[in-house]
């Protein structure tokens, strides 16, 4: 089928404003969006960028906007855009550094910010923390973040606030508050009772519908309001 790329173009470097430029090309429907990138990168212009790593959903480097929809350009299929025209953009809130690269480090500070490692001081057993399979249970959807950024850049309060600490920081700390080994809890929610932290979540449901992991990201965030204003972390 001939698809036509509406892609994001901007290099700080050659004087031009931010602009779209179109590129046609022939691909099949079980292609991935991925793959016509690379094609274009291949064969008409050496100089479009874009992030990539894994190219099978993993790294979560080539999150983009796609037909205004955040995803990962290497899990669409070009059968599932339903139609022949498909328009690529950066994601939003973060400044562009090139075409559909951006600079992830807001991202990044706001995701440190919430202590993203296991905190225990107690002595260690002899051999492991133990944990049942209920407590591990309690904290597993969280686990499959891949940090792609889809669902915080999705957001309309990281949008009007980089400071937010964003969907996928929240989903990182319920990652470990609720982890039965980690004794961090009380200071993670302490810094998102903050004046950057989950009260600036307004519920709109962006950031679950992002998701390239299906992570119930917006329950993440009740949960951890909820432990918030009740100090249970059941
Ligand atoms: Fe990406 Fe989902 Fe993690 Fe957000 S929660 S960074 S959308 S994997
Ligand atoms: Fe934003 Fe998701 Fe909350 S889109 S407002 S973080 S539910
Ligand atoms: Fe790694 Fe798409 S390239 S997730």
């Amino acid at each position: 089928m001939e698809v036509t790329l509406r892609i994001f173009r901007y290099n700080p470097e050659n004087g031009k404003k931010p602009h779209y430029e179109e590129y046609k090309v022939t691909a099949e429907p079980t292609d991935r969006v991925l793959d016509l990138l690379e094609y274009i990168k291949g064969n008409f212009d050496g100089t479009l960028s874009f992030r990539r790593s894994c190219a099978h959903g993993i790294c979560g480097s080539d999150a983009m906007r796609i037909n205004g929809h955040n995803r990962l350009a290497c899990k669409l299929l070009v059968k599932d855009l339903h139609g022949g025209k498909i328009t690529i953009e950066p994601i939003l809130g973060l400044r562009v550094i090139k075409d559909l690269i951006v600079d992830m480090e807001p991202f990044f500070e706001n995701y440190r910010s919430v202590l993203p490692y296991l905190i225990n001081d107690e002595p260690a057993p002899k051999k492991e923390r133990l944990q049942s399979s209920e407590e591990r249970e309690r904290f597993d959807d969280t686990t499959k973040c891949i940090l792609c950024a889809c669902c915080t850049t999705s957001c309309p309060s990281f949008w009007v606030n980089e400071q937010y600490v964003g969907p996928a920081a929240i989903v990182t700390a319920h990652r470990f508050i609720f982890d039965s080994r980690d004794r961090g809890a009380a200071e993670r929610l302490k810094i998102l009772s903050g004046q950057f932290g989950v009260y600036r979540c307004h519920t709109i449901f962006n950031c679950t519908e992002a998701c390239p992991r299906e992570i119930e990201v917006t329950q993440a965030i009740g949960e951890v309001k909820k432990a918030i204003a009740t100090g249970d972390l059941g």
